[in-house]
Parts: C-alpha cells; structure tokens; sequence
C-alpha cells in the first residue's frame, strides 16, 4: 500500500512527526496551510477559540495529494480534537483512507471514529520514537 504524509503544525512537534513518518516511508510530508496567523500568545487564545466552537477555514496542500494512496494525517491536539485545518482536510479526503496521528502534551484524541487507525504522540509519555516505530511496523505489515 502507497501513503502520503499530511500535516498540520502550529508550533513544530506535528511537522517534526510527520516528517520522521514521512522518512521512514521514503515520501514527503505535505502541508496543510489555513493561512491564518496562529503564533504568540493571542495566536493561542485564537486556535483554542476556533477548535472550541468548530469554526470553519480554508485550505491549501504544500502539494497535490496523489490518487490511489492513503493519507497518514498528523494534526495537533487542540482542545480535546483536531485542528481546524485537518478537520477541514477530511472534508476533502475520508477519514476512512486515512491512518491519523496525533500529537499533544498530555491528552489522548476522543473523536477516533471512522479512521483506520489513530495513534497518540504524548509528549508527556515521553516515547515519540517508539510510538513512530510501532506506527511504520503497522503500515509494513498491511503492506505485505
Ligand atoms: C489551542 C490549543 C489547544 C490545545 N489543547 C490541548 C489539549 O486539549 N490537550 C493536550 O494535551 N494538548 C493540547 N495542546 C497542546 C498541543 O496539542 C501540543 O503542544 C501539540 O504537540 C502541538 O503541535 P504543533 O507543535 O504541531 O502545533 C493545545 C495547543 C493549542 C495551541
């Protein structure tokens, strides 16, 4: 089976995953950008309003995803879910072609429904390497 990496990253651990992925598979990690600015303390009060209220943005890939091949979706934990851009991602891509990752500081995802697979990268948990490894293992053997 062929994957694509996709990510999401607002301050650089989604980007850092998706691009470890990305190597391990031998692809790139495309980027999901919703062009708006969410650095800096007001930047954080922002991202954490619209993944509270589900507010909606546009996107653009940093590349044009490739028919046929499955998504590995990297996002980062924002309040209790996705980010805004990767729930936007899935209105374009199924959730059913995608295996997602998630990383956060201490807390799991709860929406898991419909995906292939969703993988927790918890910083807290301190095993990024470890969870990648398990993570590459699971996408081979489905390979084979
Ligand atoms: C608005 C916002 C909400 C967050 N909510 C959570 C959360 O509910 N649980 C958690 O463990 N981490 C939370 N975090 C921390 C991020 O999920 C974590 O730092 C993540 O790895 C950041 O990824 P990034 O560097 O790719 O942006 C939140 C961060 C932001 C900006």
């Amino acid at each position: 089976m062929n994957y694509q990496v996709v990510y999401f990253s607002r301050s650089g651990n989604s980007k850092r995953v998706a691009e470890k992925i990305a190597s391990h598979l031998g692809s790139s990690a495309i980027r999901i950008d919703d062009h708006k600015w969410w650095r800096g303390p007001i930047g954080y009060i922002r991202a954490g309003f619209y993944a509270t209220i589900d507010k909606k943005v546009n996107i653009t890939l940093s590349e044009p995803l490739k028919d046929g091949y499955l998504c590995v979706v990297v996002s980062p934990l924002w309040a209790g879910d996705t980010a805004p851009a990767v729930r936007a991602f899935f209105k374009m891509f199924p959730k059913e072609k995608s295996h997602l990752v998630v990383t956060s500081i201490g807390s799991a995802v709860s929406n898991r429904a419909s995906y292939l697979s969703v993988t927790d990268v918890i910083k807290r948990q301190e095993n990024e390497e470890q969870i990648i490894e398990q993570l590459i293992q699971k996408l081979n053997s489905v390979e084979s």
